[in-house]
């Protein structure tokens, strides 16, 4: 085992990279294709990318600006060690890098710091993934890939060829506002795949309490916003092009107190199956996650997170929750399987059997 790199998170990139070539003489350097799209660089001892850079904003969990966002070890035996979290029940998600020749793991020390495992090996060909569709004129659009699921969906893309846009109030597109996704889908021009996974939050509580306000303007980012995406892209989707929602467990799953996010996913979960017969031959599916660790929880008390993700782990079926690359194939799969439309694809770990 070999210290690889540190990744550190920064609202200054140029400044922190001036920082690193001038006290340190490191270089910038190439980073790999799956990763271009986040805003940072890699800077270079001699042949070693040993600190890597991330931009952020400085808000949200795990988010914070001028800080380690984690740090990468190098080892050997990625299946031995990826079996070796699996028997200790320790939750990663995985990156492949196809063009470096590197597979990469990142879990958690006991704490929360986020740990990266690297590998040395050659990435099998993604054919059961990799849509033979995808062409270097393929677009994919993710709305809410600044983030969790979506974040997790935009870098799957990525390592496919073509090219991903990605959108949300943090680049200037607020969907919640109809006429500024028609002029986002204006300057885009023709698209192939629109995923979206735009709009975490509601107010929860029950009927006899509910947060009327709240709950519509709720409604007007994730149900209604998704809809207003899907007329503005089906008018420039190319043949053989598909529109992916998201919906939510607790559309189906009875819980009292989350009567605004079952409404809406429902809403949402009904719609996809009329715009699947209005839009033909465009495919149009959702995914329907389960508790998955996305940033949606920052407001949370870390206690009180930690505790609502260890109580799932412990009660669901799949003995774990959901981490965003889990998610994240379903979106694949709607994309890739052209016999799939009209269809709510369900990973939340047997929440809905429990
Ligand atoms: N995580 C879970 O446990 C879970 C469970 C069931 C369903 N889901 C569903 O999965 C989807 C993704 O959730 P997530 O956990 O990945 O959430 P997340 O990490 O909070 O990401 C949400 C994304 O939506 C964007 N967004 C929010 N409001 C927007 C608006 N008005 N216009 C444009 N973009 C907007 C956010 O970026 P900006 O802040 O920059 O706008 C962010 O990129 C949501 O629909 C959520 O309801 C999640």
């Amino acid at each position: 085992m070999q210290l690889d790199h540190v990744t550190i998170r920064t609202r200054d990139i140029e400044g922190t990279r001036a920082f690193f070539e001038t006290v340190f003489d490191l270089t910038i350097g190439e980073r790999p294709a799956a990763i271009r799209r986040i805003p940072g660089c890699w800077l270079y001892c001699e042949s070693k990318p040993v600190v890597h850079l991330i931009g952020s904003l400085g808000t949200g969990f795990d988010r914070a600006a001028e800080a380690i966002d984690h740090v990468g070890f190098r080892l050997e035996g990625y299946a031995a060690f990826r079996a070796r979290l699996d028997r200790l029940a320790i939750p990663y998600s995985t990156m492949d890098l196809a063009d470096i020749g590197e597979r990469r793991l990142f879990l958690r020390a006991p704490g929360g710091p986020l740990l990266e495992a690297v590998f040395s090996e050659p990435v099998a060909p993604l054919r059961w993934r990799m849509s033979m569709t995808f062409t270097d004129n393929t677009v994919s659009v993710v709305i809410g890939g600044t983030s969790g699921i979506g974040a997790a969906v935009a870098s799957a893309l990525a390592e496919r060829p073509g090219r991903v846009d990605v959108a949300s109030r943090s680049t200037g597109l607020d969907i919640a506002d109809a006429a500024a996704a028609a002029a986002y889908f204006q300057t885009l021009g023709p698209i192939d795949h629109l995923i979206v996974t735009a709009g975490s939050s509601a107010p929860g509580g029950t009927v006899a309490d509910i947060d009327l306000k709240g709950a519509k303007a709720a409604f007007d980012i994730k149900f209604w916003g998704s809809i207003v995406l899907a007329r503005e892209a089906a008018k420039t989707m190319r043949p053989g092009g598909t529109i992916t929602f998201t919906s939510g467990f607790l559309a189906r799953r009875t819980v009292p107190g989350t009567v605004v996010k079952t409404a809406m996913n429902a809403a949402l979960e009904a719609t996809v199956k009329i715009l699947a017969r209005e839009l033909a031959p465009l495919r149009v599916n959702a995914v329907s996650p389960g508790l998955t660790r996305t940033e949606a929880y920052a407001g949370m008390a870390g206690d009180a997170r930690d505790a609502m993700f260890e109580r799932a782990a412990a009660t669901l079926p799949a003995g774990r929750f959901g981490e965003p690359q889990d998610i994240a194939q379903g979106y694949l799969f709607a994309i890739d399987n052209p016999f799939v439309t009209g269809s709510v694809i369900d990973i939340e770990g047997g929440a809905l059997i429990n």
